[in-house]
């Protein structure tokens, strides 16, 4: 059985880890890339893949078994556009996006993060902010930054992040404070399972401001 949760702090995922060269990720490594930061199992991006195939698309995740599952599912399906990385995303995706091609990120989705409820465990958090710095200073203005969570308690707070940075705003046309409805093709899976039980979801598009990414506060200390 896979453990639901992995501490993000543990010295077991504190390792930098190299960003393969983007022609082994990708058969066509120019195209526009979406990045899915904590895909799981990998099935909402094998999915978005196929219904829209003309951008690559690259799922990260701290939990190695379901990167290994993803990735042979990709494989046994031959979708050169798609990729699953193991990694920390708040320890490897700092220098990775800064090693890609200027103007090559598209979009990026965090969906349903792990909630970390205690108030000592919000460090564990995903979108920490020098995460959401090397997100900003990654994606050009018009650019998207899709966030989702069944949980007001975790998707508040990012909100807050995003809104204060001044990097991101939210399309004039959405609702606030949460949009009525997902603006991708593809629901993710943990967006399926908490639809099915008839349960709110909270979900901000954010597109980049022309506001020039800086250095977001501290990055974070291991508990
Ligand atoms: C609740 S699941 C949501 C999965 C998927 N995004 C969805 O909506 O169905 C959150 C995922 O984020 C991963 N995760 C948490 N912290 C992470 C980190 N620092 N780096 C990479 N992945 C992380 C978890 O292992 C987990 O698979």
């Amino acid at each position: 059985m896979v453990r639901q949760h992995v501490n993000p702090l543990s010295s077991l995922y504190q390792q930098p880890l190299p960003l393969p060269p983007p022609g082994e990720l990708f058969s066509q490594p120019h195209r526009p890339l979406h990045l899915d930061i904590g895909c799981a199992r990998g099935r909402f991006l094998l999915a978005l893949a196929q219904a829209e195939p003309q951008r690559n698309y690259l799922g990260v995740e701290i939990r190695r078994a379901l990167v290994e599952a993803a990735e042979a599912d990709r494989q046994a399906l031959q979708l050169s556009q798609l990729h699953y990385l193991f990694c920390n995303a708040n320890v490897s995706l700092q220098d990775w996006l800064g090693q890609l091609p200027a103007g090559l990120l598209e979009r990026v989705t965090i969906q349903f993060p792990d909630p970390w409820f205690k108030k000592k465990h919000h460090k564990r958090r995903v979108l920490q902010p020098a995460l959401l710095g090397a997100l900003a200073a990654a994606l050009l203005p018009g650019r998207e930054l899709f966030v989702q969570s069944d949980v007001l308690a975790v998707i508040e707070p990012m909100v807050s992040l995003i809104d204060a940075s001044g990097w991101f705003r939210r399309p004039l046309a959405d609702a606030r404070p949460w949009r009525a409805s997902n603006p991708l093709a593809v629901p993710s899976e943990r967006e399926t399972h908490v639809l099915s039980r008839g349960l709110p979801v909270y979900r901000v598009l954010y597109v980049r401001t022309d506001q020039a990414a800086a250095a977001l506060g501290a990055t974070d200390n291991p508990d």
